[in-house]
């Protein structure tokens, strides 16, 4: 080991490089940057690394023995001592359980369909292409180049009616329901969809805001019931999350009359629009008033959750508020995520991966039908025209112990009750499991819809003896 890889810092102070050296190797030893056993560099090396005399060094070595931090013997040099305590272990956590093998858990693409080339040459040519102020500034609005690119991509994929100043960038659609709560205040609850993400609620919640169920059917959310003095409705109109079907065209227009009469504000989830697999993709509802609804984006379901991106299209009235309430400085999104996302929409590279996500997507869950029909036929598997996830129905009382017999089988899944809002009232959804298809690499997807299937087959016929009994 070379004196420099230790780190010592032996200032600049008028006090002696003997006790300088001293207190930077005890230093060293008790952050654990010096682990137990660890071999000190020899007398000369360090003397000549930290430019001074070989004798401070073997006088600091000697004393640093001494004390029990070092411990040296003839012929295999100056090594750490083994007893040395290490810092003091964080708090304790109670150890994870390891994960199920077969990821079905709805919400995620596949970690490894990441597009790491294309995105590496969207991120070379924004970089290249920069301007030396997108370094130098921290604008809460967002990067120009993204909001513009996301005008031209969202008109014509989404139908979205918004202008570059209406678009404020943000870190995905759980930092814009933030900084919403934070705008609209705490005073009128939100409706929500009874059946929806309890992430969301909880993040309402954790905001001071209030939340009211919505109840949700075949049409989506019946938005003729939304309370009046609700101050927003949070819906999924494209694919309604879990449960999966559109929002019905007379709903949607419930929705902003809703809004129109009462003065509150439409939210749209706009979470995996793009990904839709049977006919064209159902446009977006704020492109039908723009002032009445807010549209909230993200790539964490066409890209990456760990990217952290998104977007909202805004009221005019609201831009001001949201961008004051992101603070003074972006907080978040980084610049270079921004331009880099710009320059991968503008060349076509997004829609690239769209299409062939959307392939991979589509057949997966055929195989996933298919393989159930066949095999699990009590099962009918229902809002599949669009996302990454499939509810499956399941015959009455059994969704318990199908996700018992999941878990048996290695499998990580949900069960439609977890998502079900807790004052939800009227008759509740069929039993079922939301089923996420898009996670498990390709290699593992037929092993995990093998085990699926004995799951459910097992689960399912629990019950039937037990009810025959
Ligand atoms: C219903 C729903 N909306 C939105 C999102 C996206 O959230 P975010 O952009 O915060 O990752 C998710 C999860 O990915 C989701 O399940």
């Amino acid at each position: 080991m070379l004196g420099n890889d230790l780190h010592l810092d032996l200032g600049t102070g008028g006090g002696s490089r003997r006790a300088a050296l001293i207190t930077a190797l005890r230093e060293a030893v008790r952050e654990g940057r010096l682990a137990p056993g660890t071999l000190l560099p020899p007398y000369r090396s360090l003397a000549a690394d930290l430019g001074i005399a070989r004798n401070t060094v073997a006088d600091a070595y000697a004393e640093l023995v001494a004390e029990g931090w070092l411990t040296s013997r003839q012929g295999s040099g100056t090594r750490v001592a083994d007893r040395v305590a290490a810092p003091a272990p964080g708090p304790v956590r109670p150890a994870a359980p390891p994960p199920l093998p077969y990821d079905l858990v709805q919400g995620r693409p596949d970690p490894g369909a990441f597009p790491r080339g294309p995105w590496l040459a969207a991120a070379r040519r924004a970089l290249t292409d920069a301007p030396h102020e997108a370094f130098g500034t921290r604008d809460p609005h967002g990067r120009i180049e993204l909001r513009r690119a996301l005008v031209e991509y969202l008109a014509r994929v989404r139908g979205v009616r918004t202008t570059p100043e209406r678009i404020v960038v943000c870190s995905g659609a759980a930092h814009a329901l933030r900084l919403l709560a934070g705008v609209l205040g705490t005073e009128r609850p939100w409706a929500v969809e009874a059946y929806g993400l309890p992430f969301h609620r909880g993040l309402l919640a954790g905001a001071g805001v209030g939340t009211v169920p919505v109840a949700v059917d075949e049409d989506g959310a019946r938005t003729g019931e939304i309370p009046p003095g609700a101050g927003a409705v949070l819906l999924t109109p494209a694919h309604q999350f879990p449960t999966g079907g559109p929002l019905h065209p007379e709903r949607r227009a419930g929705a902003l009359e809703w809004a129109r009469r009462s003065g509150g504000l439409v939210v749209e989830d706009d979470y995996d629009g793009e990904l839709r697999y049977d006919r064209r993709p159902v446009g977006a509802l704020q492109g039908l008033d723009p002032e009445r609804a807010v549209l909230l984006g993200s790539v964490s379901k066409s890209l990456s959750p760990a990217l952290r991106l998104g977007w909202m299209c805004l009221p005019a009235a609201l831009v001001d508020a949201v961008v004051a309430a992101k603070g003074e400085r972006e907080p978040y999104a980084s610049a270079t995520d921004q331009l880099t996302l710009a320059a991968f929409l503008g060349s076509g590279a997004y829609d690239r991966h769209v299409r062939s996500m959307r392939r991979r997507h589509r057949e997966r869950r055929d195989r996933l039908a298919a393989v159930l029909a066949a095999r699990v036929p009590g099962v009918r598997v229902t809002g599949i025209a669009a996302g990454l996830h499939a509810v499956l129905e399941l015959p009455p009382g059994t969704e318990a112990a199908a996700l018992a017999a999941a878990a048996r089988h290695g499998v990580a899944t949900e069960g439609l009750a977890s998502y079900r809002h807790p004052d939800a009232r009227g008759p509740a959804h069929p039993d079922g499991l939301v089923v996420g298809y898009a996670t498990p690499p390709e290699r593992l997807y037929g092993a995990a819809l093998d085990a699926l299937c004995e799951a459910l087959t097992e689960g399912l016929g629990a019950r039937r003896s037990a009810s025959s009994s």
